[in-house]
């Protein structure tokens, strides 16, 4: 019997009084003890908050699913506050029949449930230079996985019959930025879906109230929100997008472009440097996220010290195709600084970079597209850095 644990003996508040009963928060909100569980942006990083982006708190969560309020956001120009009354998705260009879709439609058609990843081509650009944010909310955070509800893509383009020179299609959305992006007719009638539910619930008009496409696997600039057009075509349209944007610059002038699929990669969330491990040496849990616009994740492995030796981590809970799957490591940490790495293996046998064999394929002009492994340094006190190792 040590000395008494005031948490045990000392009578608390909600032991002696009762809460507010049902009803008091008729859509519920987190206990006040988790308010510092937020998206966040960094101010420097975009002129104004109209065009801009903020980051999921990644450090905070657990398990595959993303919870609808910290999905982060990226907007070019606001949230566009939609009535679905007054919302219509229209289909024409070379089709048999063009059509519009009212959200009742667009509910009478069958439904499919999956579970998909959206990461920004921009996720950890900040990054391509060498160590810069400190938080992987702040370089991996361009990133959520949500279950979505809704039609095949597929089943609204063949009830509108796509002319066999169909060979594209402009998917536009209904924002002041009207933003476009081409998307091959291959991958438009093999996957894309679109949803007009999230994690069982209306999308957020953050993502896209009443309705945007999913484009499983593929970055997220080319999931339109708050879709209104469809246009099928017979080349992409060399929108914005594009061209100026989500292309990556090479060493010689010449720029990648069309580079849609996100490749193999992952991030250690649990320790890092908005969440120290606290409780000193002894027992520690190493946790992480994985993901894959290829596939399913088959291996993770983590090393704690900057590369040298792997070990492999324990993948739990769904293992589903172009899904976050989430990773733990479990080790006897003795206290001696460390530096931790996480490094994805997917199904078709891609393996997540470093990033120096990133920047030796790539130099460094590019903003999207960075996969590269990354590197956390422990400290002996238990807080964590951004750094690179070579
Ligand atoms: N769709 C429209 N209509 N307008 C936008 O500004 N931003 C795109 C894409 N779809 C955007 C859009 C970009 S760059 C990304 S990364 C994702 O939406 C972000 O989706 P989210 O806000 O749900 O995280
Ligand atoms: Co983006």
């Amino acid at each position: 019997a040590g000395t008494p644990d005031p948490a045990i003996t000392e009578l608390k508040d909600w032991n002696q009084y009762s809460g507010p009963g049902v009803d008091a928060a008729p859509y519920g909100v987190p206990s006040p003890f988790e308010a510092h569980v937020v998206r966040r942006d960094v101010p420097w990083l975009t002129a104004d908050p109209i065009s801009s982006i903020n980051f999921t708190p990644l450090h905070e969560l657990d398990g595959i699913i993303t919870p609808n309020g910290l999905c982060f956001e990226r907007h070019h120009s606001g949230v566009a506050e939609v009535d679905p009354a007054e919302h219509r998705l229209m289909i024409n260009g070379l089709v048999d029949k063009p059509l519009v879709f009212t959200m009742q439609d667009l509910m009478r058609f069958p439904r499919e449930n999956r579970v998909y990843f959206l990461e920004c081509a921009a996720n950890s650009g900040m990054e391509w230079r060498g160590a810069q944010l400190n938080g992987c909310q702040f370089t991996h955070g361009m990133l959520h996985n949500v279950m979505y509800t809704g039609v095949r893509l597929r089943t609204l383009l063949e009830e509108a019959g796509v002319k066999p020179a169909g060979k594209w299609i402009l998917a536009e959305g209904a924002d002041a930025s009207g933003m476009g992006r081409s998307i091959p007719i291959e991958k438009a009638l093999d996957d894309c879906l679109v949803a007009f539910k999230m994690n069982g619930e209306a999308l957020r008009p953050e993502q896209g109230y009443p309705v945007r496409l999913c484009v499983p696997g593929w970055e997220g600039n080319m999931w339109v929100k708050w879709l209104r057009r469809i246009e099928v075509g017979d080349k992409p349209w060399q929108l914005r997008e594009e061209t100026s944007k989500y292309t990556d610059l090479m060493p010689d002038g010449r720029a990648r472009r069309f580079t849609w699929a996100m490749d193999v990669k992952s991030v250690i969330t649990n320790p890092s440097p908005q969440a120290p491990i606290t409780h000193g040496r002894g027992h520690t849990i190493i946790t992480g996220v994985a993901w894959s616009g290829h596939g399913k994740i088959k291996r993770v492995d983590v090393s704690i010290d900057g590369g040298r030796n792997w070990q492999h981590a324990r993948i739990d809970g769904p293992s589903l195709s172009r899904s976050l799957h989430r990773f733990y490591y479990e080790f006897n940490w003795d206290g001696s600084p460390l530096y931790l790495q996480s490094r994805a293996i997917d199904e078709q046998g891609y393996v997540q970079p470093t990033k120096d064999a990133l920047r030796a394929a790539r130099g460094d002009n590019s903003i999207y597209h960075n996969n590269g492994i990354q590197t956390w340094y422990l400290k002996s006190n238990g807080e964590a850095e951004n750094v690179e190792v070579s």
